[in-house]
């Protein structure tokens, strides 16, 4: 076993966290408080080679390894967990599913501009009724020979309104169950594809989430991913993967608290001396420490799985749950410590307090995750 990272990883880590600091710090309390969109920062962040990090060099990407991709993610949201949820999806749902499941054609039209940072996409699952149940597709795409119609209606879409490209899941027959659901690229630009109004969330307040909706939208059969019905297991597979991005978002937002905390903890005085020598702080800080470690563990050993080509279902749920857990009690732990000061904006942790709530929700709740491990535990 090797805990070391190579150089390569040590660099992206660096240009991470350098850009992190640099780039996304001015202006992330702004954007959290006006909800917008950190436009910029992203087309910046494709530049660097952050939006397509695991792809191969010869479709755009980075061609760097999940390991990699756990770095960046983690210094990323440590500072601005709306820009990393961009980067996540964008990645770990449209990237990799692509370069896997797509063919050729697919690749050069849709993959090449999505991992180059050019323009991104967005993964179109949860439906008004169907979240984590994800079996239960309203949306239809009929097959009509040379094309399908697709209608319906998509909710809580991460990049809803800023992706030029959705990966839809949509129900073709509806008698095979999940085995008549498909997988097609969608282009926003397309007749009959509407983005609804922009949620108004509790965190994640920069990223870009909407319903979108489909009427009688034309998609060419070229478009579907995979073989007929191959649209679930495409779905299960990129979530796979994607767990291990927002694991690594909860990760981030957790380390990013637990280090201002400390940071804190060093300069604020009570009782005389600073707050740090006191052992009711110590003792968070010890507990906030070994959790943090703990999540990071299961993060790179979920990506570690991954880039050995094992299977890593269960490890990149382990990985979501304990992560998206602790970014909760770490969290909560870091606007303690700051006391008065951490309930107001300018400290950051009240911020990260109300980011990390949504890694327990999306890309399947902690209770999806319990489902995926405790059948893999029980067979
Ligand atoms: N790989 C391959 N196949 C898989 C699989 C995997 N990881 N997981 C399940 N499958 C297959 C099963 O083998 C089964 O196939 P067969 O019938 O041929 O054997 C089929 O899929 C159905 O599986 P289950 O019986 O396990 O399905 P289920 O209805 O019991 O549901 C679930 C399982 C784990 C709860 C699943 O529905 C799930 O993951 N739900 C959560 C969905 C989710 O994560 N939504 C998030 C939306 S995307 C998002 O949030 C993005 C964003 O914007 C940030």
């Amino acid at each position: 076993m090797n805990f070391q990272f190579t150089e390569e990883q040590l660099m992206i880590q660096q240009a991470a966290r350098d850009f992190a600091q640099n780039e996304l710090l001015p202006g992330v309390i702004e954007r959290d408080e006006h909800q917008k969109f950190p436009a910029e920062q992203i087309k910046k962040m494709g530049e660097l080679g952050f939006m397509g990090i695991m792809v191969d060099p010869k479709y755009g990407g980075a061609g760097m390894d999940a390991v990699s991709y756990v770095l960046a993610m983690e210094e990323i949201s440590k500072v601005d967990a709306s820009a990393s949820v961009c980067m996540s999806v964008n990645n770990s749902l449209v990237c990799w599913g692509l370069e896997e499941y797509g063919n050729e054609e697919q690749k050069q039209k849709y993959l090449v501009p999505m991992a180059s940072g050019e323009v991104f996409g967005a993964f179109l699952l949860s439906e008004p009724e169907a979240g984590s149940d994800a079996t239960s597709q309203r949306t239809t795409a009929v097959d009509m020979g040379d094309h399908y119609v697709l209608n319906g209606i998509k909710n809580w879409i991460t990049n809803g309104s800023t992706a030029t490209h959705y990966l839809v899941i949509a129900q073709t027959d509806v008698e095979k169950k999940h085995k008549g659901i498909n997988a097609f690229i969608v282009e926003k630009a397309w007749a009959g594809v509407s983005v609804g109004a922009k949620e108004n969330k509790m965190g994640i307040r920069g990223s870009d989430t909407h319903s979108i909706s489909f009427q009688d939208v034309k998609v060419p059969k070229e478009n579907r991913i995979g073989e007929d019905g191959f649209g679930f297991t495409f779905a299960m597979k990129v979530l796979s993967g994607g767990r291990i991005g927002i694991a690594a978002q909860a990760l981030g937002i957790a380390s990013g608290a637990y280090e201002l905390a400390l940071k804190y903890s060093k300069q604020r005085k009570a009782f005389g001396t600073e707050i740090m020598n006191h052992q009711a702080i110590q003792f968070k800080l010890a507990d906030m420490a070994t959790q943090v470690e703990t999540a990071r563990l299961l993060c790179l050993k979920a990506a570690w799985l991954k880039d050995q080509h094992q299977n890593y279902d269960v490890a990149s749920a382990m990985a979501k749950l304990y992560a998206s857990e602790i970014a909760q009690s770490v969290t909560t732990e870091a606007v303690q410590i700051h006391g008065g000061y951490g309930y107001v904006k300018e400290f950051h942790v009240e911020r990260l307090m109300r980011d990390a709530k949504i890694t327990q929700i999306y890309e399947g709740t902690s209770e999806v995750q319990r489902i995926v491990i405790s059948r893999s535990v029980l067979k």
